[in-house]
């Protein structure tokens, strides 16, 4: 079992903590960090149906043991109903739950849910605190971390939304038992995109670590989970707000947002899109010659070697495909904005890639 790790995540205005622990959610020490950081009732908590009695609930009974108030708001899952309109039922219920200006939201889900109520804790009132207890791999190893929430337009993706930090991230590496396989490798995408951009042991790591992760091994899944928030929480101490050496965390995610937004969120998960994207994107790579075909085939083997999938949609519509693009936050002046690999462990950021290209690697 592993021991707490605090991982303090220090930017220009403002710290948190990352605590990370086996059982946090249930030896006390998350409810002593809610405790701490409670100035005003109720605690409000944003969960999924399917979390409630096995995450939520425990924790609203030792807050409530000790006197606090608590309340509680259940969102469906699901990535389509990351919208506007899902963000007024979750403002509503901060409105009639009687959260003031010094009230405390804790979201207890994957990266959906934490867009969506950090995204709302952001702007009801001006800015409430919130806590991100993340209860998905992709969560814990990412969404949570960094301060970015959004919801999406029909148009595309995460394009509302602000850059609001928690005032605390809570990981229960245990959590993971319950979550289906297809969300762990999902989540499994973007750990392996980590090693891709910023350390090459890392990348090999998780290739000798596959059974143990793949078998929920917790000792192996807390590993993987500090080395992924050491790196964003540096990345983003280097950069909150992605003004250069953050885009780097956006490396498969030109590609994999588009193919998201053209088949409306219904087909992939996240990461799975993620995976297509990293390498699309270092085929990409390979036609402008800053990406060796070997680095291509490390990328695709080890993420096949999880049971990610890696093959671009040919069949995707290329009008879609391009209209999803250019709607993409990261398209500037029209131009498509790449992250490019030059190695496992080292990439590019900012790489101006032209349509020709895109489709002489995508569509041909
Ligand atoms: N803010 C960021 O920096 C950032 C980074 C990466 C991804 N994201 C966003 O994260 C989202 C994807 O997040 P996700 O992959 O966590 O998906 P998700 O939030 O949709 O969760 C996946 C599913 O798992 C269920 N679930 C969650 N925890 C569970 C558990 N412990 N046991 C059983 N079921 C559980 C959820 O109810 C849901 O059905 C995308 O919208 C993406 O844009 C944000």
């Amino acid at each position: 079992m592993s021991q707490l790790s605090i991982l303090p995540v220090r930017l220009a205005e403002r710290e948190y903590d990352i605590g990370i622990g086996d059982h946090l959610l249930t030896n006390g020490v998350a409810v002593e960090h809610l405790l701490s950081l409670r100035q005003s009732e109720p605690i409000v908590f944003v969960t999924h149906p399917a979390l409630l009695l096995r995450y939520v609930t425990p924790l609203v009974t030792s807050l409530e043991k000790e006197g606090v108030r608590c309340h509680t708001l259940v969102y469906p899952p699901g990535e389509h109903r990351k919208t506007l309109a899902g963000m007024m039922k979750i403002y509503s219920g901060f409105a009639q739950a009687g959260v003031d200006r010094k009230g405390l939201v804790v979201v207890v889900g994957g990266g959906v849910l934490g867009d969506m109520v950090g995204f709302a804790a952001a702007t009801f009132m001006r800015g409430v605190r919130f806590v991100q207890i993340p209860t998905t791999l992709l969560a814990q190893v990412d969404a949570s971390v960094g301060g970015k929430t959004a919801v999406d337009l029909p148009e595309g993706k995460n394009l509302v939304g602000a850059f609001y930090q928690p005032s605390a991230v809570l990981i229960d590496p245990q959590t993971l038992n319950s979550l289906p396989l297809r969300e762990l490798r999902s989540g499994l995408a973007e750990v392996i995109k980590y090693g891709i951009i910023w350390d090459k042991s890392f990348f090999e790591r998780l290739r000798f670590l596959r059974k143990s992760l793949l078998s929920r091994d917790t000792e192996a899944l807390g590993e993987i989970i500090r080395v992924c928030c050491e790196i964003k929480a540096e990345v983003v101490k280097q950069d909150e707000t992605e003004q250069n050496v953050r885009a780097i965390l956006n490396f498969g995610h030109t590609v994999g947002h588009a193919i998201e937004a053209a088949t409306h969120y219904k087909v992939y998960k996240h990461g799975e899109a993620i995976a297509i994207g990293m390498v699309s994107e270092a085929l990409i790579g390979e036609k402008l010659g800053i990406t060796p075909m070997t680095v291509t085939a490390e990328i695709e083997a080890a993420l096949s070697e999880f049971g990610l999938p890696t093959r671009f949609p040919k069949s995707l519509p290329q009008t879609e495909f391009f209209d999803a693009m250019m709607q993409d936050k990261k398209t500037v002046f029209g131009e498509f904005k790449f992250v490019l690999a030059e190695e496992v462990g080292r990439v590019l950021y900012g790489q101006t890639v032209s349509r020709e290209v895109i489709e002489r690697s995508l569509f041909d």
